[in-house]
């Protein structure tokens, strides 16, 4: 019986010594571990020992299950190192190889300056409206008082869309100024509370059409931001004092401001505003064309007559409008010296803003 039990050990051992992985090392511990394992059957054998051969047999066979045990344990564990080095070494990561860098994504550069205009027109006091972009030719002209052969239509080239009517005024048109908005914005007031039109002041974004031959200098699109203020008693202060803050509040408190007396059909009288060149303070450069000063915006009182066509009556009511356009802003601000830039999508260029 001892003999046996020896050669169960070393048997046992000896097979696992030769053992790599988990599978096997399985099927090893139910073959030597479990309920039919040869070491169990000697302890089922110890009722036909004689009473002195017993305790040492039974010793023996403990002794030989602990080993075989305690060797199975090491075993283990010596195969679930094995299996972790085996997939560290296969699975291997760097964490300390740089990210991949993502890319951010951004507004375009006239849209973020589109939204500073409105932001700032907004602090004061200024709503948003937006209106059509198409546009008959009644709003775009005739009701701002250009009338058909008008000399002032030849400074807005116009693109024509093709409907077939015939009728003039109704001639659809792409918007040549935010303009018309003025139009539509003051008879939906009016229209919405009779007989007392409501006070007005406005900012009116988007884009505007033109049909130019494409330049460094020219675009057929752009945006306009159109201003309008009508209330009674309003006056051309008004129009100064509120331009004239706008600019220190886009371009900075210090930046100074000039009107020019100047002529649109819809706005008596009318002017243009510059603001001091902000490239050279004023000293004259090539952004400025050595005049020391940037025209920005076109303004004036609005005209009775369009006061009249947007339902505002002239005798009560009075108001200014204005004009500008934010990406020749952009353009004078960040010295872009080509238009076409700015609807080229290359993000080469839209990267650095
Ligand atoms: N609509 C004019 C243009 O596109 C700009 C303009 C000038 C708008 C004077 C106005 C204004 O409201 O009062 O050239």
């Amino acid at each position: 019986m001892l003999q046996k039990l020896a050669q169960i050990e070393e048997e046992a051992l000896a097979a696992l010594a030769n053992i790599q992985d988990e599978a096997a090392l399985e099927a090893w511990r139910i073959a030597n571990m479990g309920r039919s394992a040869p070491v169990m059957s000697v302890f089922s054998q110890m009722g036909a020992l004689s009473k002195e051969e017993r305790p040492l047999v039974g010793q023996r066979a403990n002794q030989v299950k602990l080993a075989i045990e305690s060797a199975f344990a090491q075993k283990a564990e010596e195969v679930k190192q094995a299996a972790l080095q085996k997939s560290l070494a296969s699975e291997r990561l760097d964490v300390t190889l740089p990210g991949r860098p993502l890319r951010q994504g951004r507004l375009h550069p006239a849209t973020q300056n589109l939204r500073r205009i409105l932001s700032i027109l907004g602090e004061m006091g200024f709503q948003v409206y937006t209106s059509r972009e198409v546009e008959s030719d009644e709003y775009n002209f005739q009701l701002l008082n250009i009338p058909p052969y008008h000399p002032a239509r030849e400074m807005q080239d116009t693109f024509y869309i093709e409907t077939g009517v015939t009728e003039e005024a109704e001639r659809q048109v792409l918007r040549t100024h935010t303009s018309p908005g003025q139009i539509r914005a003051m008879r939906q007031f009016a229209a919405e509370n009779p007989p007392n039109p409501p006070e007005i002041r406005i900012a009116l974004p988007g884009m505007v059409y033109r049909f130019e031959q494409i330049t460094s200098r020219s675009e057929v699109q752009f945006n306009q931001v159109e201003g309008l203020v009508v209330g009674k008693n309003i006056t051309f202060g008004d129009l100064k004092g509120t331009l004239a803050e706008f600019v220190r509040r886009m371009f900075g408190r210090s930046a100074k401001t000039r009107f020019r007396a100047s002529y649109f059909p819809f706005t008596e009288p009318s002017a243009e505003m510059d603001v001091e060149c902000f490239v050279c303070g004023g000293k004259g450069c090539g952004v400025c064309k050595k005049s020391g000063w940037l025209e920005i915006l076109g303004c004036g009182m609005v005209h009775p007559t369009v006061l009249q066509n947007g339902g505002y009556d002239p005798a009560v009511y009075s108001g200014f409008a204005f004009g500008m356009g934010p990406e020749r802003q952009l353009m004078l601000r960040h010295k872009i010296t080509d238009i076409r830039y700015l609807w080229g999508n290359d993000m080469r260029f839209l990267e650095q803003f």
